[in-house]
């Protein structure tokens, strides 16, 4: 089985800095560095280092062949990335001292994935394949429309939040993956609990207080891991990448959630993002 990752393509610029700014504040940068990024761009190479058969559809542009390039290096099929006249999407990532960040993102040319590129690639999907997505992309209810006619299983890592990208699909999600910030956003925009929405699992992640699964009516807790962290950007995105690679493997959800867990707890130990997610082996050996 594989999956299909409709998302995002980004430069990530990332300035260190004491503390974030405030409003109308200047403060000068501690250093400088680009890497390779996106939420959808990171799901993917989260999942490639997990051992998952990944294809991303996507799209950057004249200024972003590097960026296809390097995830081809990663080991994920880039055939279904189309060069568009528009620019690659860039993110401008503060990080402050205690790991905390700001992200402001230009979609660029990941606002302008074409129909029917999404119908090239799914067209060689299998049933019980996953399509992933996410909300840096456009798109959304074109893919869903069509994983629900080819039957495949539709994951949605609803980040960054759109309550309205959320409900147009709601029905056709079987794996929903959010944080609590975005889950109490969700059920605030639907005036229901979680629990009330008629999908398989739903994945809620808190951080350093680990994540809760939902599923059938139960609620489980799983830890996350005691780290000090450095940079949180990305952490989430490898989580996300490495549960559903576990998920496609035939791992059962938990056993994918304890992977996922222990990658995402390294990855915040890690200043960047796409460039430094660790590999299946680096997150068994981990010293607990
Ligand atoms: O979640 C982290 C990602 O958000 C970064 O890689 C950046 O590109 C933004 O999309
Ligand atoms: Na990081």
């Amino acid at each position: 089985m594989s999956i299909w990752n409709l998302g995002s393509i980004n430069a990530d610029h990332f300035y260190r800095l004491d503390r974030l700014p405030e409003p109308g504040e200047t403060l000068a940068s501690k250093s400088f560095s680009t890497g390779l990024g996106g939420k959808g761009t990171n799901m993917s190479v989260a999942a490639a280092r997990a051992a998952g058969r990944i294809h991303h559809i996507g799209a950057v542009g004249q200024d972003g062949i590097w960026a296809r390039d390097r995830l081809m290096e990663y080991g994920v099929d880039t055939r279904f990335i189309d060069t568009v006249d528009a620019a690659t999407g860039h993110a401008i990532i503060l990080v402050a001292d205690d790991g905390e960040n700001s992200i402001v993102l230009h979609p660029g040319a990941n606002a302008a994935i074409p129909d029917d590129l999404i119908g090239r690639a799914l067209a060689e999907a299998s049933p019980a394949d996953i399509l992933l997505m996410q909300n840096e992309t456009n798109g959304q209810l074109t893919a869903a429309r069509m994983a629900e006619a080819l039957g495949l299983r539709l994951a949605y890592a609803a980040a960054p939040f759109e309550a309205e990208a959320v409900k147009a699909t709601l029905d056709r999600i079987d794996l929903l993956i959010l944080n609590e910030v975005e889950a109490a956003q969700l059920t605030d925009a639907l005036g229901r609990s979680l629990a009330d929405l008629n999908i398989a699992d739903i994945v809620v992640t808190k951080g350093a207080d680990g994540c809760a699964h939902l599923t059938a009516g139960t609620e489980t807790n799983h830890p996350a891991l005691k780290v000090t962290p450095v940079d949180t950007t990305g952490a989430g995105d490898t989580f996300t990448g490495y549960l559903i690679a576990g998920i496609d493997r035939g791992l059962p959800i938990a056993q994918a959630i304890g992977q996922a867990t222990r990658a995402a707890a390294l990855m915040v130990q890690r200043e960047g993002t796409a460039d430094v997610i660790p590999d299946l082996k680096e997150v068994q050996d981990m010293a607990l």
